[in-house]
């Protein structure tokens, strides 16, 4: 009796070209992973800290864990604020996982803040301050290996020139700058824990 060509091995190739394809994958990010530790920022060779847009596994911060939004308005602060004006501030995922189990901040933390401008002072809810335009980028690291002589291992960065979030890469900031205000003022090792309530809520033992 005649019987048609099984076409099933068609299936079987595609199976396994697919197989191929997800094991070069989980090789190439298991190489990418060894190369960089644990740590999920990128650094150039000239020591400058990439905006998480363009590291190895791009990463975009306003997809990670939002804290908090401390805001400076300029008109309260002799009409310039140090720091314009909204402040969002996020930490990576695998970070908060760690501070939601132990209440500590793991080697290898990363936030950033996002400034915004006061846009309005007007909307149908009411008076009152209204984020408008990007003005910055900052982030803050915690590295024992990296920035082994910084104090309590934390440096500093901004991506910010000339008031907008422009610059691709950026070098840490000197601590005399940044991480003497932190270190003296912030409540939980270097990281103003005070004003984020997402990470209150989130500390374990509350
Ligand atoms: C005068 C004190 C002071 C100085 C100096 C300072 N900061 Fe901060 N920083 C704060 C405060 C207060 C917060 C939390 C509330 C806010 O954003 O206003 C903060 C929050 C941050 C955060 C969010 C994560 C965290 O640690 O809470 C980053 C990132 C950051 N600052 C970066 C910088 C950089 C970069 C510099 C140096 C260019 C700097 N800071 C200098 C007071 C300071």
């Amino acid at each position: 009796m005649y019987r048609p060509l099984s076409i099933k091995p068609l299936p079987t190739l595609f199976g396994l070209a697919g197989g191929l394809v997800l094991i070069l994958g989980i090789l190439a990010t298991a190489s990418i992973a060894e190369k960089k530790g644990d740590r999920v920022y990128t650094f150039n060779d000239e020591d400058e800290l990439l905006q998480p847009l363009y590291w190895d596994i791009p990463s975009n911060w306003r997809e990670w864990v939002y804290v908090g939004t401390p805001l400076t308005p300029n008109e309260l602060n002799n009409g310039k604020a140090s720091f314009p004006e909204f402040h969002s501030v996020y930490i990576h995922p695998d970070h908060f996982k760690v501070w939601k189990r132990t209440g500590a901040f793991p080697d290898g933390t990363i936030m950033v803040k996002e400034m915004t401008s006061v846009g309005s002072k007007q909307a149908v809810s009411g008076s009152g301050y209204f984020m408008g335009e990007y003005l910055g980028l900052e982030a803050t690291i915690k590295d024992s290996k990296r920035f082994k002589d910084e104090p309590g291992f934390w440096a500093y960065f901004s991506w910010t020139r000339e008031g907008k979030p422009r610059a691709k890469t950026t070098k840490a900031e000197p601590a005399g700058k940044c991480n003497i205000c932190h270190q003296s003022f912030a409540k939980d090792d270097w990281v103003f824990t005070q004003y984020y309530p997402v990470l209150r809520a989130a500390k374990p033992g509350r």
